[in-house]
């Protein structure tokens, strides 16, 4: 089990539950990754899972998922979120803005806001970070792109040491479905309020299962102003700007 996430069967995406094992382990240590090194990179365990195809801003995404961790399949806040990015590019102009995604999973959106222009580090845990880094270095490194970066940020450990705050200001932040059924709720906040400084917009969209999500949410609505932006009704994702943490 996974002492960041708490791993669980059931929070899985559903299409996914009768194929996800969780006895594999596989650990990653020292940061930062940098996608130049991973290049080349397999997934040892990519025969287990598939890869999954997507066509964002006229590109066409393959995520390879595996059979690791929450971080190890795309999330419906993810797709919901490129999806929102891609269709109000006016709006919200990616274009050379500096952009930190946290629990980045299988790297989904950090990849579309890099197609969008974006320069983009992508974060998660330790163990999420071979797979993350793979898709994102094969997914962009034939395009003419600022050049991701991939890290590991556990949420609350270490923020002023590994981003102080002297060097590091983005504009946007980016969460998807980091919100669940897990123990640090209170860190992951904490790190929202880190990197949310005057200027930065955090874009967040989740899909709400729980009452502590719901909870969660009105803790942030308390220390952040926040706009709805979408709300998908169907799958119970909910999509918010959220800025100027009070
Ligand atoms: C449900 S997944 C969502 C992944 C991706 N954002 C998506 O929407 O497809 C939650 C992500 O948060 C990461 N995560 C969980 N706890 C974390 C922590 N304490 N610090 C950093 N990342 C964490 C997981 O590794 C995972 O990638």
């Amino acid at each position: 089990m996974c002492p960041h996430t708490g791993f669980v069967k059931y929070f899985l995406p559903f299409n996914k539950l009768h194929i996800y094992p969780w006895n594999f382990n596989f650990s990653l240590t020292g940061s930062p990754v940098t996608l130049k090194i991973l290049q080349n990179w397999v997934p040892r365990v990519s025969h287990y899972f598939d890869k999954e195809h997507y066509t964002y801003v006229g590109h066409q995404i393959v995520i390879q998922e595996s059979i690791e961790h929450f971080g190890a399949v795309v999330w419906p806040g993810a797709l919901a979120l490129s999806q929102y990015l891609e269709s109000n590019q006016e709006q919200f102009n990616l274009k050379d803005k500096k952009v930190l995604e946290i629990g980045a999973g299988t790297g989904l959106l950090s990849i579309v806001a890099c197609i969008l222009g974006a320069h983009v580090t992508a974060t998660d845990l330790p163990e999420v970070l071979e797979n993350l880094s793979y898709n994102i270095s094969r997914n962009t490194q034939n395009l003419n792109m600022h050049k991701p970066e991939v890290r590991k940020l556990v949420w609350g450990e270490g923020l002023n040491e590994d981003f102080p705050m002297s060097t590091y200001h983005y504009d946007f932040i980016l969460a998807t479905d980091v919100v669940y059924h897990h123990g640090a709720l209170d860190p992951l906040l904490a790190t929202m309020v880190y990197f949310c400084k005057p200027g930065t917009v955090l874009l967040w969209a989740n899909k709400f299962r729980f009452s502590t999500d719901y909870e969660f949410l009105e803790k942030v609505c308390s220390v952040f102003n926040t706009t709805i932006l979408a709300e998908f009704p169907e799958s119970n994702v909910k999509l918010l700007k959220q800025w100027d943490a009070q």
